[in-house]
C-alpha cells in the first residue's frame, strides 16, 4: 500500500518545541503564562491592533462564549450558515436557543444575503428578532461580508464571524477574523495553523475580551476565597499550547501561499476538464485556500472519484453536509435554496496541506486523471 496522503495535517515550523521547551524549563505548566499572552499579542499584531484576542481550548468553545457575551439564552433564536461544519451551530443549542438556518450562495458558497433577509423578516413576523447571525468563510473563502453586514445592522443584530477555516484570508484587504461583532477562530489539527487543538476569540473592547477570559477561567469572583455570581467555563488554553500556536505564527503567511499554490496546481492540471469546476474568487476577496475544493458533474461522479482516491489510499471529503440536513436539527426552520444541498452532493475537498510534496500533488494528480480516463 502507497503511503496515505491526507486532507489537511499539521505541519509544524521547527521554532514550536522552543517555546514549549521554554514553558517547561520556567515552569509555566498551568492555563496561563507567557506564552498564552504572547500567542494573543502575535494574533492581535497580525489581524488588527484595534483587536483584542483571548486564546481558548478551542473554536467551539470561542463561539460558545460569543453568544453568552451577546446574551443568547434559552428561547432565543439564533441565524447560522446552514453549510458549514456542526461546531458553528452546537452552542446555539448549549445555551438553549434554537438554529435557524439559512442556505448558500453559489459565488463564496457562504451565507445567503437574500435568504438571510428572508429569514430574518419571517423571524420577525412570528414574534422573534434572531439574537445573533453566525457567518462562516467556508474553507477560507470570506462570506460576503459587506452585504450581511448591512442587513445585520438594517435589523440591528450582531455577527459572529466564524472565521475556524479563514485565518490568513481577506475581504477588500482587510483579515478575515475581524469582521464580525466578535470573531472566532480555530487552531485544531487540520487547520491553516495549529496547536493540537486550540482557538481564540477575537473582540472589539478589551472588556468583552476581559469577559470571555472570565468566563473562560471558572468566572471566578475578586476574592480570596473561590466565589462565583456566574457560571463559569474550563475553556482557556494552556501555556503548553499555547507555545505551539507562538511557532506556528512564524510560518502562518507561507503556509497561506504553500496552500494557494497547491490550488493553482489543481487548476491547471483540472481547469480543462469539462466535469470539473472550481470556485474562483470573486474581486476584492482573497481565499486562504485552506481546503482546494471541486465541483464534479453529478454526484455519483463525485463519489466515483472519492472512492477511486480511496483504493489509492489519498483522503478526500465531500463538502460539509449542511446542517438543515443533519438529523440532529431536523427540527429547526431553515430558509433554503437549493445552493448547499447540491455543493453536498457534487462537491468534493482535495489533499490541501500546507506540508504536501510535489510527489504526493503528482500521485493525487494522475489518480485524478486516471479516474476520468477510464469512466
Ligand atoms: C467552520 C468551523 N467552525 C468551528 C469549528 C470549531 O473549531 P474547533 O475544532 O477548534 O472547536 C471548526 C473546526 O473544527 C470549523 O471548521
Amino acid at each position: 500500500m502507497k503511503p496515505k496522503i491526507w486532507l489537511s495535517s499539521p505541519h509544524m515550523s521547527g521554532n514550536e518545541q522552543s517555546y514549549v521547551k521554554e514553558a517547561f524549563d520556567t515552569n509555566w505548566v498551568a492555563p496561563l503564562g507567557p506564552n498564552v499572552n504572547g500567542f494573543e499579542s502575535d494574533l492581535q499584531s497580525y489581524l488588527n491592533e484595534n483587536r483584542h484576542v483571548a486564546a481558548l481550548a478551542s473554536g467551539t468553545s470561542a463561539l460558545h462564549l460569543s453568544l453568552i457575551i451577546l446574551g443568547v439564552s434559552h428561547g432565543d433564536e439564533v441565524i447560522c450558515q446552514s453549510k458549514t461544519f456542526s461546531a458553528s451551530a452546537n452552542p446555539i443549542v448549549y445555551q438553549g436557543a434554537t438554529p435557524v438556518f439559512v442556505d448558500s450562495e453559489s459565488d463564496t458558497w457562504n451565507i445567503c444575503p437574500v435568504q438571510l433577509e428572508i429569514a430574518i423578516k419571517d423571524r420577525i413576523s412570528k414574534g422573534k428578532t434572531p439574537k445573533a447571525i453566525i457567518a462562516v468563510h467556508l474553507y477560507g473563502m470570506p462570506y460576503k461580508v459587506d452585504e450581511v453586514n448591512k442587513i445585520a445592522s438594517k435589523y440591528n443584530i450582531p455577527v459572529v464571524e466564524d472565521s475556524a477555516e479563514s485565518l490568513g484570508s481577506l475581504y477588500k484587504g482587510q483579515n478575515c477574523g475581524t469582521f464580525g461583532d466578535l470573531s472566532i477562530l480555530s487552531f485544531n489539527g487540520n487547520k491553516i495553523i495549529t496547536t493540537s487543538g486550540g482557538g481564540a476569540l477575537v473582540t472589539r473592547t478589551k472588556a468583552q475580551k476581559d469577559k470571555a477570559v472570565f468566563l473562560a477561567t471558572q468566572a471566578r469572583d475578586n476574592a480570596p476565597h473561590y466565589q462565583h455570581t456566574h457560571i463559569g467555563f474550563n475553556y482557556r488554553m494552556s501555556n503548553i499550547v499555547a507555545g505551539i500556536g507562538r511557532g506556528q505564527m512564524t510560518i502562518l503567511d507561507s503556509h497561506v501561499t504553500k496552500r494557494r499554490s497547491n490550488h493553482a496546481l489543481y487548476l491547471s492540471a483540472f481547469g480543462d476538464n469539462d466535469k470539473i469546476t472550481f470556485l474562483h474568487e470573486p474581486e476584492g476577496y482573497f481565499s486562504n485556500r485552506w481546503l482546494s475544493c471541486i465541483l464534479l458533474d453529478s454526484k455519483s461522479t463525485r463519489e466515483g472519484l472519492r472512492l477511486a482516491l480511496e483504493k489509492e489510499n489519498i483522503e478526500s471529503r465531500p463538502l460539509w453536509k449542511p446542517m438543515h440536513q443533519q438529523p440532529i436539527f431536523r427540527d429547526s426552520p431553515s430558509y433554503l435554496n437549493g445552493v448547499s444541498d447540491d455543493l453536498f452532493d457534487r462537491g468534493l475537498c482535495l489533499p490541501s496541506g500546507s506540508n504536501l510534496t510535489d510527489i504526493e500533488l503528482d500521485r493525487v494528480v494522475s489518480a485524478i486523471n486516471t479516474y476520468f480516463a477510464l469512466c
